[in-house]
């Protein structure tokens, strides 16, 4: 590298000084980088470079290596040699030893062995060592190396046919299916096809609904000229608020010092439970800390300041002194341990599944573990509370599903009528489970603040402190037993599983028993048990996710199917065929359903994917390549939409007609991005038979609509377009008059006629919707409004050197019977299919021993981005197909897709274990999501995962601890 500086220029060496992050090697504050000469190579030389990371773009790499070899001309010996890694240590490790001890050997077998056991010795990495994965760093160590060595033979083999050196020397034979682990995956743009049924050909041209409208704020989004809840301006004597939380994962608080950070400039206040004028949350549930803390993150007080920086400095310097206590739980082994739960047990339980295992072929038993997710909304926690002058009034601008519960929480908070509260929601920048229960702590404690000083208060969380204090996706802990005949018929099942709740309830109880309702998919299983308990554990408390349970639970059943295939020497898909609902049925909790679209669906599916025929293509693919393997996988899927309680069955909306025809509708739906807006305009468009530019959704809002249900379980649209419906043919009918009257008149004609005539043009329309109930103790109900089917195939390649894989295709096809609009309904499909995907695949969320999340911003924890998408990506809505209890026979879409995410997964583990077949290792491994480059990579075992050392676990402190 060539600097310059005043001085005059100076040349530095990119060696082992620099590569060690030397300070005599490091550039001055003066100096410039002027250029950077990389030599070219000569003949005989051969240089290349490796690199793994969690996924294949926009990812830090765990580990990276350079390598260089000169032989000596014509020949095969080594005479100079340099090889480097990067991630296993602090700075780059230059190999010197291991180099110079390989001077003079040939290229051949022998000096592989040899170089792979130098290496392991020289890059050496402890078992405690800081960012973990430490044996899929040592296994990289020397798989960089053989991919080397591979690379330095065929480039051999090429240079030897050109140059006609015949016969001088003889390199070792790569065999045909040794080369692919050469290949790396390069970067593909994603294609794909995109199949819905066209409208009726008599529905009027004005008639929006089941075209594929684009979202109305879609180019907003794009442009950014759509406005979130912080792009409001400040408003006048605006304070910032930032939140201290607990660094104890649980202890008693001993005392609490903020007179340092009262003095720093800016600062105005430091907010405390003591300053709550009504409750403080619940008992086991404070909206901040009184006395003790249950996790690291938890709330303890909150400063206000002048500004955000000033806020956040002054964080620093309150000082907290703990008293840890016992026992401190983090993982489900321990929890279960202690007999640490949050609520009862759930249980299902049909036939009699003691008897049926003893009239079975064959029995397996089987783990799975399941990681947890981080919502990653791309707009994070924030809420801006304006405090009025008058009658204790209060404006909040909140980025929630559920409004009206942050309005309740506000009103317990400070003790003021639910009247005098206002929330106000414009759009959410995602929510995805998140921000269903959250919010409310957030507005709670901004609001306690703005009452205090008497300004607004802003609070917005950024990356850092929303993954540290909200929690996530529940992790899951769940066991199987499964007895099946021979022809891969199941006779009965017994499933466990435990999910890691976090410190408080939250939402954990409703996930427990979603996860047990859902638990058996798309199966018919006679003898069946499903068991499922929350964990009270010292971690942040996990919440709602998109799918609530299902994408970890069924996870287990399909992993179930899996193995009782790997046993019979069936085809998954075989088996989950064989074991499939195919005529009208009961559930396990006895509600009767037709399984008449779910079969289409997978039919749909294997056609469409070409499954049989491309199953055959990826075993003859694996017999050819050795190191790269391919696997491809189906998965059906029965998935019930909305909450098993009636009171979240109801919707109301409100729709006014102003003096020039516009019209404006609100509704109790918020807006996440899901195109809820979009479809209600549909709706009204419709049902009051003129164009959607007549009208506008201004905000979802509390006073407009009051007494809302949160915006989730997928019937966000179900609902509230029935309440739009509704208040606009009331409308209507009081509108017939007059059309009768004038029938060649316009919409302004008669509006103005309208209103001459004192006709009231606003409606409220309210829906009250579908009775839902479970009675757990008989383990029956009519806990959901209808099943939402589908299936998805996906094929993956992957390396088995180094764990990559790449999507090579995924195939769906979803009954979403008559779409409201198939743009934004397959859109949320394939959303929610990637966001599953990363779920099952790449995200992956670290906890240190002492509790503290470690992945805690976009670096550490990977969610898939534009290059993860398989690069072909069919998504098909299913063809006639009716649903007639819901807003024009549609369906809600906004979750489901997340669990299609998993045939990827099945995709990986079929690759993996393809190779492990060919490697005559056991085919029967624990199954763990995410399957992550590193699982990949360990789990399929080879002669270079067994020269790694290994550590004995009693004999250090892993770096992270698994927590599922
Ligand atoms: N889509 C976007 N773009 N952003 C989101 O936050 N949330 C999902 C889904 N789709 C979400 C999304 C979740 S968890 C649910 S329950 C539904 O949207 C809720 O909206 P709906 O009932 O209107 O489909
Ligand atoms: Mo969705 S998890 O029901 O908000």
């Amino acid at each position: 590298m060539s600097l310059s500086s005043t001085e005059g220029t100076r040349q530095i060496p990119l060696s082992k000084h620099f590569l060690a992050g030397l300070a005599s090697a490091d550039l001055k504050p003066e100096e410039i980088l002027e250029s950077v000469s990389i030599p070219h190579s000569r003949k005989w030389e051969f240089v290349s470079a490796f690199r793994q990371a969690q996924c294949q773009q926009n990812a830090l790499a765990d580990m990276n290596a350079a390598m260089r070899v000169l032989l000596k001309e014509g020949s095969d010996t080594i005479e100079d040699l340099s090889i480097a890694y990067g991630g296993v240590g602090a700075a780059t490790i230059s190999a010197q030893k291991s180099c110079q001890q390989l001077l003079g050997r040939r290229w051949d077998e022998l000096m592989l062995v040899e170089a792979c056991r130098l290496l392991l010795d020289e890059v050496s990495l402890p078992g405690w060592a800081p960012g973990g994965k430490v044996e899929f760093k040592r296994t990289l160590v020397v798989s960089f190396f053989f991919k080397f060595y591979l690379e330095v033979l065929q480039e051999l083999k090429k240079l030897v046919k050109l140059s006609s050196v015949s016969g001088s020397c003889r390199y070792p034979e790569i065999s045909d299916r040794f080369l692919s682990a050469l290949e790396d995956f390069p970067v593909a743009v994603p294609q794909g096809v995109q199949m819905y049924q066209s409208v009726d050909s008599h529905q009027p041209l004005q008639d929006p609904v089941g075209r594929p409208i684009m979202h109305l704020s879609g180019l907003k989004h794009a442009t950014g000229e759509a406005i979130f809840c912080d792009d409001i301006p400040m408003v006048d004597k605006e304070l910032f608020m930032a939140l201290v939380t607990s660094t104890r994962a649980h202890a008693k608080i001993i005392s609490v010092d903020f007179s340092e950070a009262l003095e720093l400039p800016g600062v105005v206040d430091v907010v405390t439970a003591e300053d709550i004028p009504g409750t403080n949350g619940a008992e086991d549930d404070k909206l901040l800390a009184v006395d003790k803390v249950l996790c690291v993150g938890q709330i303890i007080c909150a400063v206000v300041a002048g500004s955000d920086v000033q806020a956040k400095r002054a964080i620093e310097k309150i000082k907290i002194t703990y008293q840890d206590q016992e026992p401190v739980i983090f993982t489900i082994q321990d929890a279960i341990k202690h007999n640490s739960f949050l609520c009862p047990e759930k249980k299902l339980e049909q036939g009699n599944i003691e008897e049926a295992f003893e009239k079975v072929d064959q029995i397996v038993e089987g783990e799975v573990h399941v990681g947890g997710q981080e919502h990653f909304y791309m707009e994070t926690q924030r809420v801006l509370v304006i405090p009025k002058t008058e009658d204790k009034e209060l404006d909040i601008y909140v980025s929630t599903q559920d409004p009206a519960h942050v309005q309740k929480t506000v009103s317990s908070t400070l003790n003021i009528p639910i009247n005098r509260i206002t929330c106000h929601v414009k759009r959410v920048g995602g929510g995805f489970g998140g921000k269903v229960g959250r919010p409310a702590v957030f507005g709670a404690i901004a609001a306690v603040g703005a009452i205090k000083t008497g300004h607004p208060i802003r609070l917005v969380l950024d990356r850092e402190d929303d993954m540290l204090i909200t929690g996530g996706r529940h992790p899951l802990f769940g066991k199987y037993k499964v007895g099946f005949m021979n022809n891969g018929r199941i006779k009965a099942l017994d499933i466990e599983c435990f999910i890691n709740g976090g410190c408080t309830l939250d939402h954990s109880e409703q996930v427990t028993e979603f996860l047990i309702l859902k638990l058996e998919n798309a199966y018919k299983i006679r003898n069946l048990r499903l068991r499922g308990r929350a964990c009270l554990t010292n971690l942040p408390s996990n919440t709602a996710f998109r799918g609530f349970g299902f994408p970890q639970g069924t996870l287990v059943t399909e992993s179930c199917i899996t193995a009782v295939a790997a046993k019979c020497g069936l085809l998954p898909e075989k088996v989950r065929e064989k074991n499939m609902y195919r005529t009208v049925d009961k559930t396990i909790y006895k509600q009767a359903f037709s399984p008449e679209t779910l079969i289409r669906c997978w039919n749909e599916c294997l056609g469409k994917s070409s499954f049989h025929s491309r199953r055959m293509q990826v075993a003859e693919f694996n017999k050819q390549n050795y190191w790269k393997k391919r696997g491809i996988a189906m998965i059906p899927m029965k998935f019930s939409v909305g909450f098993a309680a009636t009171s979240y069955h109801q919707a109301a909306a409100l729709v006014h007609i102003y003096t020039d025809g516009s019209v404006l509708v609100t509704h109790g739906g918020n807006e996440l991005g899901q195109g809820i807006h979009t479809k209600m305009l549909q709706v009204a468009s419709r049902e009051l038979k003129i164009p959607m530019s007549y009208m506008h959704i201004c905000e979802t809002s509390t006073a407009t609509v009051p007494n809302t249900i949160a915006t989730a379980a997928s019937v966000g649209s179900d609902v509230n377009g029935r309440a739009v419906q509704i208040a606009c043919q009331i409308l209507l009918k009081r509108l017939e008059p007059i059309i009768k009257k004038n029938p060649e008149g316009t919409w302004e004609d008669w509006i103005e006629a309208a209103f001459e005539q004192r006709i009231s043009l606003s409606a409220t329309g309210y829906f009250r919707g579908y009775k839902a109930f479970v009675d757990w103790e008989k383990g029956e109900g009519d806990p959901f409004p209808y099943y939402v089917y589908g299936a998805a195939c996906s094929e993956v390649e992957i390396d088995c050197l180094t764990g990559a894989y790449k999507k090579v295709r995924t195939d769906i096809v979803m009954d979403a019977c008559c779409s409201l609009n198939p743009a934004i309904d397959i859109g949320q499909i394939e959303g929610a299919f990637i966001q599953g995907m990363g779920l099952y695949t790449t995200e992956e969320l670290k906890y240190s021993p002492e509790g503290v999340l470690y992945s805690r911003g976009p670096d550490e924890y990977k969610i898939p981005t534009i290059t993860d998408v398989p690069e072909e990506f069919n998504v098909s809505l299913l063809p006639s197909s009716q649903s007639p209890l819901t807003i024009y026979s549609s369906k809600g879409l906004g979750e489901s897709g997340m669990f299609l995410g998993s045939s990827v997964f099945f995709a990986i583990t079929d690759a993996v274990a393809a190779a492990r077949r060919e490697r005559d290792i056991a085919e029967d491994f624990t199954v763990k999501s995410p399957a992550t480059p590193e699982w990949v990579r360990m789990a399929c075992a080879d002669r270079f995962t067994e020269m790694i050392p290994r550590d004995d676990p009693k004999t250090f402190t892993p770096w992270s601890i698994p927590i599922a």
